[in-house]
């Protein structure tokens, strides 16, 4: 279903192709004038410039050839050449009605399906999620929700860091708590127990301990490093043991993302890239893309176009005492995509402050020819701060956990269902199935209405507002058309045919026939953004027609039956838009 302006679009490019112009040059978009026109068309100023005429004589003719078109009710060429629209009730009437019966509230499905991994969340295993991992898992997550909406296949592996000196760390952190474990049986024989020896309370316990004390304490640091060795080269007990640590941790970490509805496909990780290790570097090597250096082996990504920049410094595949790094299981991993799932596009939606790695990375990829560097994307985005503008700390200096930022959410938007009187005959289990909502709504939208790239202070009071562009308040405005609805049905009152007649009616109608563009800005430059702006602005547009109309109430049949419509139309956009963003609607609050 084509929106509006694309409708407009083609008449508009025929219009200019029988004047011996470009097609291209008949791009209709909404107004930027909404209080004079519905939508306009500025081609005829750069039309004027290939053809050397006169920029108003075009837009005239052009006038003169779209004036008597059905969609049309009024068309005036104004300043330099603007060509400045209004469209007819009827149109407009068509449009809602066709967005209210359709399965994708109005949307277009992609015209090219492709299949796109989307690597985001990247926690790492025994570790704790923070704040600096909300924003990867909400963004990675609405993107591969937006992707598939579109009609792609898309797989959403999470890429559990679960590979690197950390896990040597916890082994020894666990060896010297319980040095009889079978685990650290140099015979270990592979048969293990499938009860884990350890609880995520041990991990988040050892790991920081471990951690601490390979910092301050070079002996330990090495026995660290040996063990993350032994784990890399294949000592049985430590890979049994990290197997259990992988799962220990995956149950803790599913918790936290289904707090923010967020899920995953694949649950791989850094280690999977392992087996396929040795033959790329062997591969890499051979081929003299890899080089020796120091006793390790590293590999150059630099350009010829890259002068007059900061030159890009290459990265080591191999460290000298033959261990791997976050570059080559990165490598890896691309190798193990292309053979198992056979990706059109990989997306790797992480902090902005690893662009240089994954460049160099990407880079490296293109070079041996394993995945082409154009269809591999760093989704990077900013920081959450604090009041003080720096990144978001707890009172006493430390990161916020992920688990105590839902704990926080949840107890506001508890409050304010109490303060807003919402929940008065409701029970207990459905005020806290809408108070979990409401801190989704909150929490999600907060995050995704922001430029992915730009930083954002938190301010969870702001974000669990009834008022203002707050996931809440979207959630209100929802639930409001359900009850409105719900009223009309227990009256016996069903929606008809659409009317659109007052103004706040055809503001409604324009936004709703906004979606499309929404959605494919959305994708093109992966950024949910676009969508929030959308769904904010239908909010909007609803308000105004509900505060200016009776609906339930309205006294003529024809009237009540099409406002009615256009709030089912407007639910199911709207619906449709949240779940995009991962928010979920209640039926009631
Ligand atoms: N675990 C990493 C971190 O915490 C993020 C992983 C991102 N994904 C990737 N393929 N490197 O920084």
């Amino acid at each position: 279903m084509a929106d509006i302006a694309s409708e407009l679009s083609v008449a508009c490019g025929a219009a200019f192709e029988a004047l011996g112009l470009d097609a291209k040059l008949g791009q209709v978009r909404r107004s930027d004038r909404p209080d004079l026109s519905d939508f306009q068309c500025n081609g005829a100023m750069a039309a004027a410039k290939q053809a050397r005429r006169n920029p108003r004589e075009i837009a005239g003719e052009i006038a003169d050839k779209l004036k008597d078109h059905p969609a049309i009710a009024d068309l005036t060429v104004a300043g330099p050449g603007f060509l400045n629209m209004k469209v007819t009730p009827e149109l407009l009437a068509q449009h809602v009605t066709d967005i209210g019966v359709s399965e994708r509230a109005g949307a277009d499905a992609a015209h090219d399906t492709q299949t796109i991994v989307i690597d985001f969340g990247g926690p790492n295993v025994a570790k704790p999620m923070h704040v600096g991992h909300l924003r990867s898992a909400v963004i990675g997550d609405t993107l591969k929700r937006l992707c598939r909406f579109l009609g792609h296949t898309v797989i959403g592996d999470a890429h559990l860091g679960d590979w690197g000196l950390q896990m040597g760390q916890l082994i020894v952190g666990l060896s010297e708590e319980q040095p009889d474990l079978i685990y650290f049986d140099e015979k270990f024989d592979g048969t293990y127990p499938d009860e884990a020896p350890v609880t995520m309370d041990d991990l988040a316990r050892l790991y920081p301990k471990a951690s601490a004390k390979s910092k301050s304490d070079e002996s330990y640091r090495e026995r660290c490093q040996l063990a993350t060795a032994e784990l890399q080269a294949g000592r049985a007990g430590y890979r049994a043991l990290i197997r259990h640590f992988i799962n220990v941790s995956i149950a803790a970490l599913k918790v936290d993302y289904e707090r923010l509805n967020v899920s995953f496909d694949l649950w791989k990780g850094e280690s999977d890239a392992d087996p396929l290790i040795p033959d790329m570097v062997e591969d890499l090597k051979s081929r003299g893309i890899a080089e020796e250096s120091d006793g390790a082996w590293i590999v150059r990504v630099a350009r010829d176009t890259d002068k007059g920049k900061t030159e890009m410094p290459p990265f080591i595949l191999l460290n000298s005492r033959g261990g791997v790094g976050y570059h080559a299981t990165d490598l890896a991993t691309i190798v193990d995509r292309v053979e198992t799932i056979k990706p059109d596009l990989m997306l790797y939606v992480v902090d902005q402050r690893q662009a240089l790695h994954f460049q160099q990375v990407f880079r490296a990829s293109e070079k041996a020819g394993y995945f082409a560097e154009d269809k591999l994307e760093h989704i990077g985005f900013g920081t959450v701060n604090g009041d003080d503008g720096k990144p978001f700390k707890t009172r006493d200096g430390g990161t916020v956990r992920l688990s105590d930022l839902n704990q926080m959410a949840l107890e506001e938007a508890e409050k304010r269902i109490g303060e807003a009187n919402l929940s008065s005959d409701l029970s207990e289990a459905e005020v806290r199935d809408i108070g979990l909502k409401v801190a989704l709504a909150a929490t999600r939208f907060s995050d995704l209405q922001n430029t992915r790239t730009t930083d954002y202070k938190f301010d969870l009071e702001r974000f669990t507002s009834f008022e203002g562009k707050t996931g809440p308040y979207l959630l209100y405005a929802a639930v409001r058309i359900k009850a409105l609805l719900r009223r009309a049905a227990s009256e016996g009152n069903a929606a008809g045919e659409i009317l659109i007649q007052s103004p706040t009616e055809r503001e409604l109608a324009l936004q709703l026939d906004g979606f499309n563009t929404a959605l494919e800005q959305s994708f093109a430059k992966r950024m949910p953004h676009f969508l929030c702006e959308h769904v904010y602005n239908l909010a909007q547009a609803f308000s105004a027609f509900y505060a200016a109309h009776p609906i339930a109430a309205e006294k003529d049949e024809a009237l009540r039956a099409s406002r009615l419509a256009i709030c089912e139309a407007v639910l199911k956009q709207l619906e449709t838009g949240l779940d995009i963003l991962g928010i979920i609607t209640p039926e009631r609050m």
